[in-house]
Formats: C-alpha cells, structure tokens, sequence
C-alpha cells in the first residue's frame, strides 16, 4: 500500500449479542485504547496474535492499552493457517490460566483471519465468553473475516469444522497495518474482495476492474474503499442472517471448490484467497452449464481475477480426491453438493443440491483430471 490518505468511516453491525461498530480509519491502532475504555468492555486485556504481526504491531497495540489505563498482555502463536487447529487452542487455554485471565478481561485478536478465528473462539469459549474486540491486519481480514462473528479452527479432515458464532463488540480497522503484507498474501485477500463483489456488489465489481492494475500493485487510494465497500456489504448481508441459514451463504460463493482444494494441498499449496479465486472460477463455469451465466459474464470474472494477479489457471488435480473433501463441507448434506451459483456480476444464487455430474463436467473443462 503506498499512500494512505482517507477520511474515518463508521459502520455497523446487527449480531444476537447486540451491535458493534466498525471503524475505519487510518492510526486506527493508536487509538484502540480509548475506544475500548470509552466502550467499558474490560479492565485486563489478552492481545492474542501471531509472531509475524506481534513483532509488527504488538508494540502500538500494547502502549495504547496501557495509555489508556487497561492492562494488557501479548501472546502469540506461529503464523498461517497450520496453526489454526486445536492444539494452538489448548495450548492458548492454557496461557489464560497461568496469566489469570478472569471474567474483567477482554480478548484482543490482532491480526489476520487465523488469528481472528483463534482469537475469535478462544473469546467465545473461555470462561464461556469474554468481550471480544477484532484489529484486522490482512486485506481478507478487513474486508471480510473480522465481521460477522464467525470464529474456530481446522480439523485434519476439513477446514472450519470446529466453531461458533461469537460477535465482536468492537472491529478496528486501521488501513495502514496491510502495508507490511507480503504482495501474494494481499493480492489473496484480493481474492475475498472480488468474492464480495461478484456475489453481491456490481459498484464494487466495476471499481475492482477500473483500479485492477493499481490494486495488483496495492496502491491504497483504490484499496481503502474496495476495502470498506467490502466490510460493508458483509456487515449488511450477516445483520440479516446473523447464522448463515439464509442469505449470507451466497457469501461462500467460490468456497465450496476452494477448501477442498485448501484441504488437498494440504493448507501449503494454496492460500484461503487463492484457492477461493479458483473455486470462483468453478463456480462460474458451473452456472455457465447450467445456464444461469452467460460466457461474457464468466470471462469478465476471469479477467478481473487476472488482472487482480490472481491468474492461476485451474490445477490439474484428481476430481475423485477433490470430491472427498467435499463431503466434508459443512454446506453438503446428504451426498448432494450445496453450491453458490451466479447468474451475473452482483448476483448470487444458493442452491442446495447441485448434481455432481455438472460440478464433475465443469471441473473437467477447467482441466482437473477425471
Ligand atoms: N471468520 C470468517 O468469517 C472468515 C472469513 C474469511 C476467511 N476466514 C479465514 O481466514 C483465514 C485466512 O486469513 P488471512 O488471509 O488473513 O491469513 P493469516 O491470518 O494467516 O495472515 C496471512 C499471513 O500474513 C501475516 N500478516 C498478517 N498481517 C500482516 C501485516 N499487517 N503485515 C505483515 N504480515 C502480516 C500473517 O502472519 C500470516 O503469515 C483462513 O483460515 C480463513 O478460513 C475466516
Ligand atoms: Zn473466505
């Protein structure tokens, strides 16, 4: 990100456990403090993050606390998506005891996804429930994953098979922290913003394509409100359906194909977002055969994606291994695959029993191997 120069933004979002206000704003993190004093929402606070953004951000984060009078630790674990299982829950669980953590004390996730998911379920669970409060440090995690209140870890067999709805009571957004992100790590979140865009905001789609090459090279004048537009449009659609009985599926469009392809590289080969832009690419070509998107639509998506630097073609993996995965989704319900189809830009479609010969056709004609 090279320049940063926007105006603060306020939104929120509706969850079982009350609304919780979305900032965004640029030295966001200074301020974390007092937002959180003004806010009563804990004495003692346990800064969880991983040791990539610890080393970055911990600092900042831990000073302001303390200027604002809250007493705060750090602990951290090792950084991607390998440490998002149980043991790194244990072995949190375990650090809140010795470090006295008691019903006063709130829970800080600072960092990407995986930290907020970690950070997320361990808040929800410890001493059944402590106040949380999200600082996204990832584009995917601005965009997307700090909103919603979905949190938990991986199991072996399959992504997120462990969890719980826990809201956050606050979510700071502070648009400067990306700048540190490795490029491939921020073109992944990329990935989510097109998501978003595709499934359900065609303004946003059209600002992703006019800025395409400036957001590849993660120019922040385009990228901040890509960002917030995204943030938005899922703190609307999960204030609908806090659950995801409903509408907010359509926001898994691309994930069906995409954790099964997270699963079978073994959550090495594939980053969350690129494995999403590639489930898209099938979700695409799937409502291409059954036709509910026109080619032109399907290669306006595929354009975006590589013009996003997210162009990897589709890999030539076994359909029979990808299909096991699938099984496990949590969206899959008696041997039939529930799917997100789209039937344009903006446009998103739930549907519960895809037949497995078209989802086998359409990733066949991507060039998995039968
Ligand atoms: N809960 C939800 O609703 C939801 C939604 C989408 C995705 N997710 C989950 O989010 C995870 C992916 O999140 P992610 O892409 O943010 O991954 P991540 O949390 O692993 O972060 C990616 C990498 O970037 C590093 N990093 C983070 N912030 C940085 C910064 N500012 N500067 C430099 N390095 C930084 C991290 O240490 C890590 O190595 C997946 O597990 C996915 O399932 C959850
Ligand atoms: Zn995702």
């Amino acid at each position: 990100v090279r320049r940063v120069k926007s105006s603060p933004v306020t939104f929120s979002a509706r969850s079982s456990g009350g609304r919780y206000a979305i900032r965004v704003e640029p030295g966001a993190l200074r301020r974390l403090g007092s937002w959180i004093r003004d806010r009563h929402l804990g004495e003692r606070a346990v800064v969880v993050s991983d040791a990539t953004v610890a080393a970055l951000y911990a600092p900042a984060a831990l000073r302001s606390l303390e200027r604002a009078g809250i007493d705060a630790t750090l602990v951290s674990f090792p950084p991607g998506e390998r440490s998002k299982n149980l043991r790194t829950l244990e072995r949190l669980y375990e650090q809140f005891v010795d470090l006295g953590v008691d019903r006063d004390s709130l829970v800080i996730a600072l960092g990407g996804g995986v930290v907020g998911d970690v950070a997320g379920f361990v808040a929800a669970t410890y001493l059944r429930g402590l106040p949380l409060v999200h600082v996204p440090t990832t584009v995917l995690a601005q965009a997307d994953s700090a909103i919603g209140g979905k949190t938990g870890v991986d199991l072996p067999r399959g992504k997120n098979l462990v969890g719980a709805f826990y809201a956050p009571r606050l979510v700071v957004i502070d648009p400067v922290l990306v700048a540190t992100l490795p490029p491939r790590e921020a073109r992944a979140g990329l990935a989510e913003v097109a998501k978003v865009a595709m499934a359900l905001d065609a303004r946003l789609f059209r600002h992703l394509e006019r800025h395409a090459d400036e957001l590849a090279n993660l120019d922040s004048t385009p990228l901040v409100p890509a960002i917030v537009a995204a943030a938005r449009a899922k703190a609307k659609i999960v204030s609908e359906d806090e659950r995801d009985r409903g509408r907010r599926r359509i926001l898994n469009y691309g994930h069906t194909v995409g954790h099964a392809l997270e699963a079978l590289g073994g959550y090495r080969r594939w980053l969350h977002g690129e494995a999403v832009a590639l489930g898209m690419r099938a979700a695409a070509r799937v409502s291409v055969l059954e036709g509910r998107l026109s080619a032109a639509d399907e290669a306006r998506q595929g354009h975006l994606l590589d013009a996003l630097g997210l162009d990897a073609a589709f890999p030539r993996v076994s359909i029979g291994k990808l299909f096991s995965h699938l099984e496990l989704d949590k969206k899959s319900r008696r041997g039939e695959v529930a799917f997100v189809l789209t039937a344009g830009v903006g446009v998103a479609r739930f549907r519960r029993n895809l037949s497995r010969e078209v989802l086998v056709r359409a990733l066949t004609s991507l060039g998995a191997k039968p």
